[in-house]
């Protein structure tokens, strides 16, 4: 099934051997995108593309053209290290002529250990990580996007004005940030700070990046479901000691669901059609904002 928001765009995905990364590399590759997928971890990042070939062979592959295995490429890439991002780009481009879109998306969480306790360096490495390491990307990506663009305004009409057809904006990049950065979360005092930073950078960014044709958005998931990330969340909030969480994972479950409006967990599918309005031009006069996808957790009704 292609979608002509995504065919032939080329979008890079970071932290795509985990598991908002794997479901959204088969998600834009059923829809005809071609894929940059970077991760650090190489064994998990080398599981997705076998993975996303193996979904491939079973169903669609034989309607699907260019077919799937030649549209996706794992990059083993490390989001602290500027010079190793770098190259990696540079990769990108030589293997897929441009980038059109990226989901900037590799994070740790972090200790779960109340404020009091919290490990200084641990504190450190998830800043390292999630800001920092998002910004080298946003910034070697958005570098990249801007010379595109300014190539692809040189050859506009004479007055340098873009043609009717063509977007102002075309390229477009959105961060995953978290609900913990809206309004914090017990024991996990580096992860909330760290995306409550992501959402700084997304306004930030946005305003510098608009002259240059970018758009840049955040997506703030919460409560996504089930699976391995949220039954070990559990039972780490379980063992963390912090009187806002019961001892027993399934207790701590039961209240975390009963505190959502809507009284479910949400779906991966579910984060990654949010993060696919943003990144598409569905979302073409929308820039610097954060859409939250928690089911009413952090909107103020009452539960
Ligand atoms: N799962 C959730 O419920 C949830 C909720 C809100 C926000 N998020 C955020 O969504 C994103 C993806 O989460 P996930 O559930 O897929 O987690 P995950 O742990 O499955 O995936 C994260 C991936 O990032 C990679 N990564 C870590 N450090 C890296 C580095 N230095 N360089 C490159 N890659 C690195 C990891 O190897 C891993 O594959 C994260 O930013 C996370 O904070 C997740």
């Amino acid at each position: 099934m292609s979608d002509p928001r995504f065919h032939n765009k080329t979008i890079v995905i970071t932290g795509a051997g985990g598991n908002f990364g794997r479901s959204g590399c088969l998600y834009f590759l059923r829809r005809g995108a071609r894929i940059a997928a970077l991760d650090v971890d190489e064994n998990s990042l080398n599981e997705t593309i076998a993975e996303v070939r193996n979904a491939f062979n079973d169903d669609d592959a034989t309607t699907v053209s260019p077919p799937p295995e030649s549209r996706i490429k794992g990059y083993s890439c490390d989001v602290t290290n500027d010079s190793n991002v770098e190259s990696v780009i540079i990769s990108i481009v030589r293997d897929f002529g441009r980038i059109d879109m990226l989901w900037n998306n590799a994070g740790y969480q972090g200790q779960i250990k109340p404020t009091l306790e919290y490990d200084p360096a641990d504190f450190a490495r998830v800043m390292n990580i999630n800001v920092t390491g998002m910004f080298v990307v946003l910034q070697s990506v958005a570098r990249q996007m801007s010379q595109q663009h300014a190539e692809e305004k040189a050859g506009a009409d004479d007055d340098g004005t873009l043609t009717s057809s063509t977007l102002s904006h075309p390229y477009s990049i959105v961060n995953t940030a978290s609900v913990a950065g809206l309004r914090g979360t017990p024991a996990m005092v580096a992860y909330s700070s760290s995306k409550a930073a992501v959402l700084a950078m997304t306004v930030s960014s946005a305003k510098d990046l608009a002259p240059h044709g970018i758009r840049v958005n955040a997506i703030s998931p919460a409560l996504i479901g089930p699976g391995y990330m949220w039954t070990r969340q559990n039972e780490l909030h379980a063992a963390s000691g912090s009187p806002y969480f019961a001892s027993n994972a399934e207790e701590v479950a039961k209240a975390k669901i009963g505190g959502v409006p809507m009284k479910r967990l949400g779906s991966v599918e579910e984060v990654i059609k949010s993060v696919a309005y943003l990144l598409s031009d569905d979302s073409s006069y929308t820039s610097g904002t954060n859409l939250v996808v928690d089911g009413g957790l952090s909107s103020g009704l009452k539960a």
